[in-house]
């Protein structure tokens, strides 16, 4: 499919470019997105220009859709729609993210996740989006509980990555929710 660009009242969120290469670069030496997301660590120009060469190829053949947010000149956020796979009844896939660090605690990963989510539900026809998240990263359940997601469980052991095998949390929204915040049964503080 074409890249789809989305925006919202202070971002526009357009397929990753090589233009955005030396941005990526600098958000993703950042500890937290080493620590939390699949990213390779340490990370490289190389990884961020592959990255955008694989991104050209998910928007073509269906797979994934990602996006780069921009305010304004200001590179903010990731944001990707992941694992997609389509069903006549409804389709799903993982909601993933990160946000550049000088960028956090502004609303907008937030802000969109909310456009990301609404073009899965509508355009794309997801009948459900899940979200997965390392146990212990607080901020990223916390925006995921402030997005409507309901929680769903641990997974033991279920999430593999470059530092190993590590225990998730799971959660997911269905076109279906009225997408307010709902209570969760761990502590997010
Ligand atoms: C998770 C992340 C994307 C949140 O980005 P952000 O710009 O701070 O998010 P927002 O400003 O839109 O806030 C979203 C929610 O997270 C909460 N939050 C943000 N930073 C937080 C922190 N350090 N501690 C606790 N809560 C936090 C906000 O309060 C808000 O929740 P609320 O509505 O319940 O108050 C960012 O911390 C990040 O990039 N982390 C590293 C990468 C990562 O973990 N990606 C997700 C992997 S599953």
């Amino acid at each position: 499919m074409e890249p789809v660009e989305l925006r919202t009242s202070r971002l526009t969120l357009r397929a990753p470019a090589s233009a955005d290469v030396d941005a990526i670069t600098a958000a993703c030496q950042d500890p937290d997105i080493a620590r939390w997301t699949t990213v390779p660590s340490p990370y490289s120009r190389a990884d961020a220009e592959d990255y955008v060469r694989n991104a050209a190829e998910w928007w073509d053949d269906g797979s994934q859709t990602v996006w780069i947010a921009h305010a304004g000149a200001e590179l903010v956020a990731s944001i990707g729609l992941h694992h997609i796979v389509a069903h006549p009844t409804g389709g799903d896939a993982e909601l993933g993210y990160w946000v550049a660090a000088s960028a956090r605690g502004r609303g907008y990963l937030t802000e969109a996740a909310r456009a990301v989510i609404d073009w899965g539900f509508a355009d794309l026809g997801l009948a459900r989006i899940r979200w997965r998240a390392v146990v212990g990263n607080v901020p990223s359940a916390r925006s995921a509980r402030a997005l409507g997601f309901r929680y769903e469980g641990l997974l033991r052991q279920g999430l593999a990555g470059p530092r190993g095998r590590d225990d998730g949390w799971s959660a997911a929204l269905l076109r279906t929710d009225d997408r307010g915040p709902v209570d969760w049964p761990i502590d997010l503080g």
